[in-house]
């Protein structure tokens, strides 16, 4: 975006960042974690953190970027007149520099099944849906470097053009729509044989399921959907315009990525038990079961060309907003120097990116730490730069920022919330932060 205060309306707000947060995030990341950590009680956690915890800190950064009106790695100093409390700006900034990383090799295999099924409609290529062979693709070294850089390059060329808008505009359409494919993929995947254990599995929750690792993941989860720690909600209300509703805006984007969320496991799960694969499957859960679905329907894989374009589509008004955080952050705000450095920040990218891609091939003996390059780069952004950045987010609020101007900030209070908000901000929110760090080191 190229200057402040861009958005003229409330609307176009909520769009922007809701597009922005609600991405592989919801539809990828959920329902693999979910079927790791034990479906309905991973859901439950989820859904717990996302209210409890996500909410009051998605409205917190709203609020701190209501206040500031600035870019991220300016923001806090200018709110608090110190300096050095600009790095909780330059932890976001590596946070979603990394993120992209990894999420790029997600975005690449959109656009590998993209181009598959395009083979397979113009029957070019003589293949089903149900031939398409995940464990294959993934493990081709040069194909999936050639999705990724596709995606990055997509990504760069719509922040150089400086087109989000239209995009925005784009997303009012794509994102109904998106929401519709996902409701009819849902039905299509109850009707199938054993639905229902699926069903059961992933909205009943078994609380012997429910382990530590569980909660931690649970609450990167809802770090993840929600972009928190990441300043990236901040970038997006300091472009608000002034009569802008925090908490309805906050509220919905939470609504709708818990929406978003359970109905990609509804769509999965069902069909996993049908197929006979398994809920752990990792990182590929999606990319296995869908096609799958696709495969059961008439036009099964112009449906599925519809979808997986809508699902790219929530990827990349994703990504942008990744590579647009580091293009702000470097050209200050200045527009003559966005492209070179939108081209630089992507080689970089494209860089770090590598090795994430390579953990499904090559790199794939490399393990240490939360396991493959990939989950450690995921690891290191969702448990550690995310709820970091929450934490130093939180302690400027609350220490430091004037209780009044906050208020201010905050909005209107039919509701009376902003005192119970502030107290957890100020005293629980920053304990509950340092507990879960210091139980993720043991
Ligand atoms: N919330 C995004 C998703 O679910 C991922 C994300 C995290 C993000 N932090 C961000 C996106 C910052 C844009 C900016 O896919």
């Amino acid at each position: 975006m190229s200057s402040q205060s861009e958005w003229k309306t409330s609307t176009g707000f909520i769009l922007a960042s809701a597009g922005s947060a609600i991405g592989l995030g919801a539809m990828w990341k959920f329902p693999y974690m979910a079927g790791i950590y034990g479906g309905g009680a991973f859901l439950l956690l989820f859904l717990l953190f996302t209210i409890f915890i996500g909410l009051p800190l998605l409205i917190m950064e709203f609020t701190v970027g209501k206040m500031g009106r600035t870019y991220t790695t300016k923001i806090y100093s200018k709110l608090t007149g110190k300096k050095w409390l600009n790095i909780i700006g330059w932890n976001g900034n590596l946070a979603v520099f990394i993120l992209f990383g990894f999420y790029s090799v997600i975005g690449g295999w959109i656009i590998i099944y993209l181009g598959n099924v395009i083979l397979q409609i113009l029957s070019i290529e003589e293949a089903s849906l149900t031939s398409i062979n995940f464990e294959a693709i993934i493990s081709n070294p040069w194909l999936t470097v050639l999705g990724q850089g596709i995606f990055i390059f997509l990504t760069m060329i719509i922040v150089m053009l400086g087109v989000e808008k239209g995009l925005e505009k784009a997303s009012k359409v794509m994102m109904p729509l998106l929401f519709v494919f996902l409701i009819i993929v849902v039905i299509k995947s109850l009707s199938l044989d054993g639905a229902l254990d699926g069903v059961r599995y992933i909205l009943q929750p078994r609380l012997e399921d429910i382990s530590m690792k569980g909660v931690l993941f649970a609450l990167g989860q809802s770090f993840f959907t929600l972009s928190l720690g990441t300043t990236g909600m901040i970038t997006y209300a300091s472009y608000a315009p002034k009569e802008m509703t925090i908490k309805s805006s906050a509220i919905s984007i939470v609504i709708m990525n818990i929406l978003v969320s359970v109905l990609a496991g509804l769509a999965i799960f069902p069909a996993l038990q049908s197929f006979g694969y398994e809920p752990q499957e990792g990182p590929g859960l999606l990319f296995k079961v869908l096609p799958l679905v696709f495969s059961q329907m008439g036009f099964g894989n112009v449906f599925y060309f519809i979808f997986l374009i809508l699902f790219l589509f929530a990827a990349l008004t994703s990504s942008i907003s990744l590579l647009e955080l580091n293009v702000s952050n470097f050209t200050k705000n200045d527009n003559t120097k966005r492209k070179p450095i939108a081209l630089i920040a992507s080689v970089l990218v494209f860089i770090i990116s590598i090795p994430a891609t390579l953990s499904f091939s090559s790199l794939s003996g490399i393990t240490f730490g939360a396991g493959t390059i990939f989950d450690n780069m995921d690891f290191v952004v969702s448990n550690i730069l995310m709820p970091l950045g929450a934490l130093g987010t939180t302690l400027v609020v609350g220490q430091l920022l004037d209780k009044e101007a906050l208020k201010e900030s905050f909005g209107k209070d039919k509701f009376k919330l902003f005192a119970p908000w502030y107290f957890l901000i100020k005293f629980i929110m920053p304990a509950v932060i340092i507990l879960v760090f210091v139980v993720q080191l043991f």
